[in-house]
């Protein structure tokens, strides 16, 4: 496995694959890999003859009074999981690599930005979609692999490729839980024991509107208000969003009359966590 930092000498390493006509697949991360990223590697290498995995720490994604600084790196530990997922190439710039100081273009997602995450983390998309637009135009993958936990991204990224008419298929791999339902999050580092055992209210309370769901219910305030009391029910935690959207949109619903996703971001003491499931109601009849 090489690890490169440069553009030229990753764009120089991706020419062999390229010429050989290798099916490039993409991982990009922020390092602090864990098992959801693992599957995202594997399921890359399986499906792709030469798998790149990108480790950089975004500084445009991050608001200036949020964790940038003390976001977990892990470098050596990464380097390991990626070579025993079966990575070809691990590129792992600096962000003076990355961005020029006088860099000026950025690439707007409109619209879906303005629910969910977006409200709460304002111009964190904007760097999320200019970052992965950078390593695509990099890499030039063929497909490029995203955990669907971080479901507003993926979104964001799937519309930006459709309107860029950017060449790559876009992947969704499912989320990967812990025994108790916590999503894997590289932030869950952050949680103390007492946190860390609350933290599982949130998958919990994301299951018991889906479930409502399933068994038929469909108005959405209803639902809104179990999945805001229930997140609340293990003690004193701060809700960003606790919302029932349209997948495609992320337009918030009134009504549940087809697919929705149930998503949630809560603060728990200083430690931002998401989640989301994705749900079908029960098939009508007619
Ligand atoms: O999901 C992440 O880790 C980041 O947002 C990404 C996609 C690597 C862009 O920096």
């Amino acid at each position: 496995m090489d690890v490169t930092r440069d553009i030229a000498a990753t764009r120089r390493a991706l020419a062999i694959p390229r010429a050989r006509g290798d099916r490039i697949g993409l991982v990009p991360t922020m390092g602090a890999l864990h098992a959801g990223h693992i599957e995202l590697l594997a399921t890359a290498c399986q499906a792709c003859d030469f798998s790149v995995a990108t480790i950089f720490v975004n500084p445009t994604q991050f608001a200036a009074d949020e964790d940038l600084a003390a976001y977990p790196r892990t470098p050596e530990q990464d380097y390991d999981v990626c070579r025993a997922a079966g990575i070809d190439l691990v590129f792992q710039p600096t962000a003076a690599e990355m961005y020029r100081p006088d860099a000026s273009t950025t690439v707007t997602v409109a619209g879906l930005d303005r629910h969910l995450c977006g409200p709460h983390r304002p111009g964190h998309f904007v760097g999320v979609a200019t970052v992965v637009a950078k390593l695509f135009q990099i890499v030039q993958p063929d497909a490029a692999y995203f955990g669907r936990k971080d479901y507003q991204q993926l979104a964001i990224i799937r519309r930006m490729v459709r309107d860029l008419d950017m060449p790559v298929d876009v992947v969704g791999c499912p989320t990967v839980r812990e025994a108790d339902g916590l999503a894997l999050s590289s932030r869950n580092v952050y949680l103390s024991d007492e946190h860390r055992r609350q933290a599982a209210v949130i998958p919990a309370a994301l299951r018991a509107v889906a479930e409502r769901i399933a068994a038929g219910q469909t108005g959405v305030p209803d639902l809104t208000t179990l999945l805001a009391d229930t997140l609340r029910s293990r003690g004193p935690l701060e809700i960003d969003y606790a919302s029932i959207v349209d997948p495609d949109t992320l337009q918030p619903l009134e009504t549940v009359a087809g697919p929705v996703v149930v998503a949630a971001a809560v603060r728990i003491g200083q430690t931002r966590l998401i989640d989301n499931l994705e749900v079908d109601p029960p098939a009508t009849g007619d």
